[in-house]
């Protein structure tokens, strides 16, 4: 027999039929003479329920949370059973036989986070994943409407993009090299060739703080895109992420409303987002030039507004080397963070300096080694051009679809200071 999906049943596409399932047991309930078994797979839960007479009834004695079965029995609509279905089972077969299973009620998310290899079956790691993998497969849609191409670069890596403070340092054949912050200097050779590229890729940050948005290995979207100038970038950006909102709300609807995130937040939301200058942000914060916004802050600043906001034109000494100074006011640069609700940050973008002499310059304020930056110097001397470009942290995304307390809940196996494992 050809097994089906759960949900398809609890849609109602089975009523009255004889269907074969196959998964895990979820709850049970034993009586005297029937016996209750919830049987999960990854697309809902149905009751199904085995009597005294039954051929397999001694066998199902012995199931117990999460050991594997294949059920066969007919459907009958029952508005007592969670989701209104129920299974009358036929054939029970035991594939797994499941041990005392560690996780109860009522246990610390730390304790959740060290059995995560078992955590990952519940249905808010299940839903969370599925918002995940829908995430990944729109940005490949946005950017397969717009004629990008997807392009990738090495892991391994001998200068710092995003400064020096949260490199990790590995032994590369007894050389000393560092794992990817970001593809973007490699992308910003790359657009000479394919001016309009993009990528997912896992990049390392040996982030000392603990945090709910960071983690130590996280998968950063890039794109890169020649000729693009500041003001086109944002506008790409809140096209992007309103692209992805919609189809998330619509792909995952189901899932949204089990972790009960409000879906129309995500479907009604529109171009063009808030923009607000790093000056404005300060002083709305009550801060004075040259402050730093915290994560705290911008959460606060976020909140306040109640929807995502573009915060640019940063003092050039806080941002990275590469962006490029405002004409109007060369102490800020052409930089911009999209900050979104309940996370903060989630897209860091800028134009790039294209200008040899205003790079070197750069270079020495911030005080990096010009040798260590030789041939990415070359790509201002052989017809450079303006270009810009954007780093997101898919992660901090899904945290705000999902409704997702912590980053670490947005990721299979989390990397974190203080979490190597499982
Ligand atoms: O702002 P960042 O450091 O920018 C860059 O890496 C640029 N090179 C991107 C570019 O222009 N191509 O990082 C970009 C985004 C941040 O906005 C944040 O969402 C995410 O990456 N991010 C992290 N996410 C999780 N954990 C961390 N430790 C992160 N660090 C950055």
């Amino acid at each position: 027999m050809k097994f089906v999906k759960i949900e398809e049943i609890l849609d109602g596409k089975h009523t009255d039929k004889k269907v074969a399932i196959r998964g895990w047991v979820y709850r049970e309930r034993k009586q005297k003479k029937v016996s209750f078994f919830l049987i999960r797979d990854d697309s809902g839960i149905i009751q199904t329920t085995i009597k005294l007479d039954s051929k397999d009834w001694e066998n199902s004695q012995e199931l117990s949370i999460e050991a594997s079965v294949q059920i066969e029995g007919v459907v009958k609509k029952d508005d007592r059973a969670p989701g209104g279905y129920e299974i009358k089972t036929e054939k029970l077969e035991i594939v797994g036989l499941a041990e005392r299973f560690p996780i109860t009620k009522d246990k610390s998310e730390e304790f959740l986070r060290d059995v995560r290899h078992l955590w990952i079956r519940s249905r808010k790691m299940t839903n969370i994943l599925k918002v995940r993998s829908a995430v990944f497969e729109a940005i490949h849609q946005f950017y397969k409407k717009k004629g990008y191409s997807e392009i990738q670069s090495p892991s391994f890596t001998k200068s710092a993009c995003e400064g020096g403070s949260t490199l990790f340092e590995v032994d590369y054949f007894g050389e000393k090299a560092y794992l990817s912050q970001s593809w973007q200097l490699y992308a910003e050779a790359m657009i000479f060739s394919i001016p309009k590229i993009y990528c997912i890729a896992p990049s390392f940050r040996a982030e000392k703080s603990r945090t709910i948005r960071h983690l130590a290995e996280y998968w950063h979207h890039e794109m890169e895109t020649a000729w693009m100038n500041f003001d086109e970038l944002l506008k790409f950006q809140e096209e992007f992420i309103v692209f992805i909102a919609n189809y998330v709300a619509d792909k995952c609807k189901k899932e949204l409303e089990e972790l009960e995130r409000n879906v129309d937040e995500l479907k009604n939301l529109k171009v063009p987002f808030k923009r607000m200058t790093y000056e404005e942000a300060i002083k709305k914060l009550g801060k004075k030039w040259g402050h730093d916004l915290t994560d705290a802050e911008e959460r606060k600043l976020v909140k306040q507004i109640g929807e995502p906001v573009f915060i640019t034109h940063f003092p050039r000494e806080m941002k990275a080397f590469y962006m490029q100074p405002d004409s109007e006011n060369p102490k800020t640069v052409l930089a911009a963070d999209l900050l979104i609700p309940g996370v903060g940050e989630t897209t860091g973008g800028s134009e790039r300096i294209d200008n040899a002499k205003t790079l070197e310059e750069s270079l020495k304020i911030f005080k990096l080694n010009k040798k260590d930056y030789k041939w990415y110097m070359d790509l201002r001397k052989f017809g450079s051009i303006p270009h810009s470009g954007f780093g997101l942290g898919v992660e901090r995304l899904v945290m705000w679809f999902a409704g997702a307390e912590h980053i670490m809940d947005t990721i299979p196996f989390p990397r974190t200071m203080n979490r190597l494992e499982p």
